[in-house]
């Protein structure tokens, strides 16, 4: 069993028991749960005490066409304008959550608890809420801010380990933009075991959630220091639009160890920097061999890029723990990775 921490910010987050927390954060009000198959499944004591909705799996369900289902169930249920909305779930199920909630009878209040790794350390923090439209992800949404964010680490031993590296991807990531202690921190407990030590990872989960939290509270709309969470993310992005073979944190590791690779041809990072980048990420299993061309890579980011000029705006590692956004004309982004 481990500690309850607070952590006071644009929302309250509380990383620890679930159970312990949830009953005095919603006492007195309506509750109604959104969540998915699977939470229902294996938590059906937390999810039946109120009433739910359940939505199905994956990015195909994070659509207009959910939330516009969720609002239909939550005018039949006589929600109204006091309820509270509490999305239990990974990433999915909280931007969708956040989603309806923010723009119900014009918003209605919202709480998370989180239980995959990348929505704890990610997608639950920071307000960003959001579904895809066609093949475009979260091209509709807006920034809403829970009440609160419970972020249950006992809640990760019921998650497969692909999804748990997922989220690891991302602390990564974290730890090379911002934190050099935390990235120090996984190098002593690089390895798959880490999962299953609820102490190690309330500490990780916390110094991931700390770190996004200043950001957050220094840029809530990303027009500056936001933009450093995108670390790696370019690329990801573009490989996941390639192909369906990896998931997102895979993506990530790749993106990652691409642009760790490309700062040091453009001499911002030392080699031994990113040896240790590659080296921790393949602590972790994953491959950092492209599954694709970097020729196709390159021409789904030019793709992308099309929405905003000539110029793109990339996060550039310059050591652990330090990172700068650098603009540069597209054909400079490209030779970095020839
Ligand atoms: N809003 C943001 O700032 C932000 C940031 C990062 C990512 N995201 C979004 O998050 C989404 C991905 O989230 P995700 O990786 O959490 O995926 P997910 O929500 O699809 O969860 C992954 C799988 O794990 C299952 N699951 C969840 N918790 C479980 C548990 N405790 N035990 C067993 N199974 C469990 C789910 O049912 C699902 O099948 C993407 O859509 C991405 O765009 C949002």
């Amino acid at each position: 069993m481990t500690n309850l921490h607070t952590i006071h910010t644009l929302s309250d987050i509380y990383v620890g028991g679930a159970e312990s927390c949830l009953d005095s954060l919603v006492a007195g009000r309506r509750v109604i749960v959104i969540t998915d198959p699977n939470i229902d499944r294996l938590y059906p004591s937390l999810v039946h005490r109120y009433e739910h909705i359940i939505v199905g799996y994956g990015e195909t369900s994070k659509t207009l066409i959910t939330v516009q289902n969720i609002y239909t169930q939550l005018m039949e249920l006589g929600a109204d304008r006091t309820t509270l909305l509490l999305g239990i779930g990974g990433g999915i199920v909280t931007d969708i959550t956040g989603y309806v909630a923010a723009t119900y009878m014009r918003g209605v209040e919202f709480g998370f608890i989180s239980t995959t790794l990348l929505g704890q350390v990610d997608a639950s923090v920071g307000g960003k809420n959001g579904v895809n439209v066609i093949d475009y992800k979260n091209m509709v949404g807006t920034f809403a801010q829970p009440r609160f964010v419970i972020s249950d680490v006992e809640m990760l031993r019921t998650l497969p380990l692909r999804e748990l590296r997922a989220g690891i991807a991302e602390v990564i990531k974290v730890g090379i933009l911002g934190d050099s202690e935390l990235f120090g921190y996984l190098e002593q407990h690089a390895n798959d075991s880490i999962f299953s030590h609820s102490d190690i990872m309330q500490q990780v989960v916390l110094s991931a959630i700390r770190l996004k939290v200043d950001i957050v509270e220094r840029d809530e709309r990303e027009s500056g220091i936001r933009r450093l969470l995108n670390l790696g993310h370019t690329i990801a992005h573009a490989i996941e639009k390639c192909t369906r073979a990896v998931n997102h944190g895979e993506a990530v590791a790749m993106g990652l160890s691409a642009i760790a690779h490309a700062s040091v041809r453009r001499g911002l990072l030392a080699t031994s920097d990113c040896e240790r980048i590659d080296s921790l990420l393949a602590a972790f299993g994953f491959e950092i061999t492209l599954p694709v061309s970097m020729a196709d890579i390159l021409r789904e980011v030019r793709l992308d890029k099309k929405k905003s000029g000539d110029n793109i705006r990339v996060v550039m590692p310059e050591s652990i723990g330090r990172c700068r956004i650098v603009e540069m004309p597209f054909s400079e982004f490209e030779e970095m990775f020839n």
